[in-house]
């Protein structure tokens, strides 16, 4: 009997320590925005810019055009911020472009945003 009391004064005490222990009750961790971006990239994205977003997703034949490879530095160089949300927002004729990149007119401004941070943390040298 004393022997449980004492099991469990140790376990009371254990469990009272654990907050300190651990050093801070956890919260919900805020994914980094260009995170949000990979999500929705590896979403609705890939299937024709390719898991690393080089152009060669599933879809990424027969459409027509080319699939631009979103690493290559030379057009990470010579296209803004702007532009890239534009694209994202109203497909690529906004730009000059193909029918085959589509608008994405539901998605939200910190979406494209988000996105736009995605797209330019994939550049390559
Ligand atoms: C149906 C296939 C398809 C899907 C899905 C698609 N794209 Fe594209 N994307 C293209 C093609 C094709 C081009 C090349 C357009 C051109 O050069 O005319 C392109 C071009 C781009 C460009 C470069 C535009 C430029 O400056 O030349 C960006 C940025 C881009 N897409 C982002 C995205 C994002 C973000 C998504 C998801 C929300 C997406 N795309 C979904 C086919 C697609």
């Amino acid at each position: 009997m004393l022997g449980l009391v004492l099991f469990w004064g140790f376990f009371a005490g254990a469990c009272s320590r654990a907050p300190e222990e651990t050093g801070q009750i956890p919260t919900l961790a805020v994914a980094p925005a260009a995170k949000a971006g990979e999500m929705i990239f590896q979403t609705r994205c890939f299937v024709c810019h390719g898991r690393g977003g080089k152009g060669d997703g599933p879809s990424s034949s027969g459409l027509g055009a080319t699939v631009r490879d979103l690493t290559n530095s030379t057009w990470q160089d010579s296209t803004s911020d702007e532009t890239i949300r534009n694209v994202i927002r109203n497909g690529a004729t906004a730009i000059g472009g193909t029918a085959a990149m589509a608008p994405n007119p539901d998605l939200s401004n910190a979406q494209i945003q988000s996105l736009m941070l995605y797209i330019r943390s994939l550049r390559k040298e």
